[in-house]
């Protein structure tokens, strides 16, 4: 693996697709302004950042975190969530306990929002007796592998999300960057507008670039499993990245904590 270093920061890359290891800041120490812009630069650059303490990610340092690197998403209460911490989202697999089960399918958080989550910081806080894995997939390099008449086919494709949200190009340029992106979606099994016809995709159709685009986030060796241990804190730009719980099946206790920063609104591919 490559090591490089920024200006203070001595980062190591994760894998040839996506993501870097910053190998020399503790997450639980305060982070400073400074510190703050050179991390935005790496998640511009390599979209995936992961740092790691010896001890568990304190939910104040989490949310200061997040607080210099945008502004927070703030989450109604619901039971099992932290009333003194309304920015961090508690996904668990105990129902009542936070948001159960969530994250079991490939997507990016807030996707369905027509104003997007840019960056998502996550913690764990329980891992179950089985162990805790992430996936992580880089979203231009999803659209990029992919055969000229797909790519032409989904340009003109938008996502229907039913009636509470705008449809969602499926490919778009990244704000940051303007790199074309796949957009992925559990939302799409919903169907597809054609917008060149105006016409709605039947539900086969429909069906089948869903299951087309979701086996090909599982091609192998282009993704990145980030296996949990406590300490671990993970920034990822919604943007630029999908993600995928692993499910557990021990049925013990998994607790991950989610904070997340306001993006911008969705931009159509152009
Ligand atoms: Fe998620």
């Amino acid at each position: 693996m490559e090591i490089l270093h920024t200006n203070d920061l001595k980062v190591q890359t994760i894998n040839s697709n996506l993501g870097i290891a910053i190998l020399n800041l503790d997450p639980n120490r305060n982070i400073d302004h400074q510190t703050a812009r050179e991390i935005e630069i790496l998640i511009n650059r390599y979209h995936l950042v992961l740092m790691k303490s010896d001890t568990p990610i304190k939910k104040e340092t989490q949310v200061d975190l997040t607080k210099r690197l945008g502004e927070p998403w703030r989450y109604d209460y619901v039971p099992g969530q932290y009333r003194d911490y309304p920015e961090i989202f508690k996904v668990t697999n105990q129902k009542g306990d936070g948001f159960a089960n969530a994250g079991q399918a490939w997507h990016s958080d807030g996707s369905i929002y027509n104003k997007r989550m840019h960056l998502s910081i996550f913690s764990i806080d329980k891992i179950p007796v089985d162990g805790a894995s992430t996936y992580f997939s880089n979203l231009n390099y999803a659209y990029d592998r992919l055969p000229e008449n797909i790519k032409q086919k989904l340009l003109t494709l938008e996502g229907n999300f039913g009636k509470m949200y705008r449809p969602h190009p499926v490919v778009w340029k990244h704000p940051i960057t303007q790199m074309d992106l796949l957009h992925i979606s559990e939302g799409f099994k919903d169907g597809f507008i054609d917008t060149s016809s105006g016409h709605a995709l039947s539900f086969d159709e429909s069906q089948e670039i869903h299951k087309l685009l979701n086996d090909h986030m599982w091609e192998e060796n282009t993704y990145y499993e980030h296996k949990w241990k406590l300490g671990d804190l993970v920034i990822a730009d919604n943007y630029a990245v999908a993600h995928f719980a692993k499910p557990n099946y021990s049925n013990t206790l998994r607790v991950l904590h989610r904070t997340a920063t306001k993006g911008e609104k969705r931009a159509k591919h152009s």
